[in-house]
């Protein structure tokens, strides 16, 4: 099958971090990578990876391999899969290996002709002739031909059927070319012709390194009327909301520098990380979406916004930042001088600059309180009320309780607005939004005023059952996640029981209202009989209440997108909630529907 000394080479090539980091968040610790177990529940790291010796070991289920076993593992596959993945992703010989496995991967044929086309691109750009308006153009953006080579940049000439020749002389189908986008048909001529034409090309890639798609940019001076950039469409291997431009090669310097630099565009990444900051992505031609978002979560946990400083990047920047917050990362917001983008700040001004305003940067809601002060916003009562509900959606869009608590922290200083109160606002905010994507949907489960009550009951019999026995807080701690509280106070006195599990009276440190919410439960002289069956009963409504505000939450997105793709990305994401949704409906614990008809 597949050589030992090919094996050993993988395994040699292969990093074991980048490897296991594309399935869990690792956080560095030390000289190793830690993570919670991928094999089973947990709430606290216990699963290590360690790159020098290239092996993982989880100290809670017991599991332990190096890079071929955790991907059999995971992914369900034989060794020799296995090896082949993780070749893929290391760069070893991949085609040697992969060869006379055509079956494995159904959209092998697809990839193929976009490696061929990536490569019939590179030559144009590079032909003398060809390509010469071309090289001339990346020349006055600052992009020499070792630039144009390290991001595999080419060109399309300004021809119709150039790209569609050359792929029938090298005998490749098509119908596949038609369904990667390369070419395209016109309802009137039947003759497919070239999608991309007169353009820089920027081949996109997946993870593992495929071409999965490309973006063009006209040259300077061609056709007014034709779009400045155009995109492949979305096909069986590209969905361009899950995806980041550069995310490929800058995924490295992201997780080493913790922190991820997003820019608007093809040409700020090109330009940016060609000048030293590799840790570099893009959207692609989106707003940033939540998928987007959960990848750059695997790799970092801050995220550095250097939109255009107009109101309309502005405006993105803000949309970017409350969606990162949501999947629990850290924004900040880097502000550029007027009309300039992150590209002509490094050419102008050198990579220096760049840094400089890079170090200024202003976390999101900081960001959000300069402009409003800058505006006046705080200059009457009228103005302040204002500025708060402006404030609002970032509050909401913490997830990250720590950060939420700093933010509400802050808003309540700024505008004297109590603390209880602005916590308040944030759930009324909500159920308000609730409220009218129910009488939008006919068919989701009401939910008045008793149910939010009977939800927020389960949290608190939860926490009620903790405070009575170490042995809850172990379970509860493996099935229930912070966010599956709803109220801001329970998540307080779950998370610091996790912390001290025989906690019976609050912490120093703990927010005041919590503390008197916390004396109240203890004091509480209900009896929990059948404690198995409240505390699986109450975990169930708590997993159950968060799947429907996550669910709600989504359909709030898919309202506010504006674009098409967007929609269909996040109609993707909520249907999976949905589907998680119904896997509960029946309570944990109790057989499923489809284990039953099996
Ligand atoms: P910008 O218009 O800000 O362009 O579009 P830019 O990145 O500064 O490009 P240069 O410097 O003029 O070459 C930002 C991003 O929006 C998408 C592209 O992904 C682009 O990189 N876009 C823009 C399109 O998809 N189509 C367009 O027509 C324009
Ligand atoms: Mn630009």
């Amino acid at each position: 099958m597949i050589p030992d000394d090919m094996v050993e080479e993988v395994r040699s090539r292969a990093d074991i971090v980048d490897v296991i980091g594309e399935f869990v968040q690792l956080k560095k610790s030390g000289r190793e990578y830690k993570a919670n177990c991928p094999f089973h529940e947990e709430r606290t790291p216990s699963f290590y990876v360690v790159p020098d010796k290239g092996f993982f070991k989880c100290f809670g289920c017991g599991k332990s391999g190096d890079v071929f076993a955790f991907v059999m593992e995971k992914q369900g596959m034989d060794f020799v899969e296995a090896v082949k993945h993780v070749a893929a992703r290391s760069g070893v010989e991949v085609r040697e290996v992969r060869r006379g496995a055509a079956d494995e991967d159904p959209h092998r044929a697809l990839y193929e002709i976009n490696a061929f086309a990536r490569d019939w691109f590179r030559k144009q750009l590079l032909d003398e002739r060809v390509g010469e308006g071309a090289r001339a153009y990346l020349k006055s953006r600052g992009v020499g031909p070792e630039v144009a080579e390290r991001f595999g940049l080419g060109y399309a000439p300004d021809e119709w059927r150039a790209l569609r020749e050359a792929a029938a002389t090298h005998g490749l189908d098509e119908a596949l070319m038609l369904e990667v986008g390369l070419l395209g048909k016109s309802e009137k001529s039947a003759e497919p012709y070239d999608r991309f034409r007169g353009r820089i090309i920027f081949p996109i890639e997946g993870l593992s390194g495929r071409v999965i798609a490309f973006g063009g940019r006209i040259l300077q001076g061609d056709a007014k009327d034709a779009p400045k950039y155009l995109n492949s469409p979305e096909t069986p291997i590209y969905q361009k909301g899950q995806n980041l431009y550069g995310l490929s090669w800058a995924r490295h310097a992201i997780r080493k520098e913790e922190r991820a630099l997003v820019v608007e565009g093809y040409m700020d990444v090109v330009s940016v990380a060609a000048r030293g900051f590799e840790n570099v992505v893009a959207p692609l031609g989106t707003a940033l979406t939540r998928e987007q978002a959960h990848l750059l979560a695997k790799y970092a946990p801050r995220v550095l916004l250097l939109f255009d400083s107009d109101a309309a990047g502005l405006k993105a920047t803000f949309r970017a930042a409350d969606v990162l917050l949501e999947e629990g990362l850290h924004a900040a917001v880097v502000t550029l001088p007027k009309g300039e983008d992150p590209d002509t700040v490094v050419r102008k001004e050198g990579p220096e600059a760049l840094r400089r305003y890079m170090d200024d940067a202003l976390d999101v809601l900081d960001r959000k309180l300069q402009i409003l002060e800058q505006k006046d916003f705080f200059s009457s009562i009228e103005r302040t009320r204002d500025a708060v509900d402006r404030l609002l959606p970032t509050l909401r869009a913490a997830a990250d309780p720590t950060l939420r608590d700093i933010y509400v922290d802050k808003v309540a200083k700024r505008t004297g607005v109590r603390r209880e109160t602005l916590e308040a606002e944030m759930r009324r905010t909500r159920r308000r939004a609730v409220a009218a994507t129910e009488s939008a949907q006919p068919h989701a489960p009401q939910r008045g005023a008793a149910q939010t009550r009977s939800g927020s009951g389960a949290e608190r019999k939860l926490l009620m059952m903790m405070l009575r026995g170490v042995e809850w807080v172990e379970r509860a701690g493996e099935l229930v996640s912070t966010e599956d509280f709803d109220d801001l106070h329970h998540r307080a006195i779950f998370l610091a029981l996790l912390d001290d599990p025989e906690m019976r009276s609050p912490p120093p440190s703990m927010d005041p209202v919590a503390a008197r919410r916390l004396e109240e439960i203890l004091s509480d002289p209900e009896e929990l009989a059948h404690g198995i069956d409240v505390f699986t009963k109450s975990v169930n409504r708590m997993r159950v209440s968060a799947l429907d505000r996550r669910i709600r939450g989504m359909q709030e997105l898919i309202e506010a997108a504006q674009t098409e793709d967007e929609k269909r990305g996040l109609a993707r994401e909520k249907e999976k909630l949905a589907q998680e949704r119904r896997e509960l409906d029946p309570p944990i614990g109790r057989p499923r529907h489809a284990e039953l008809d099996a």
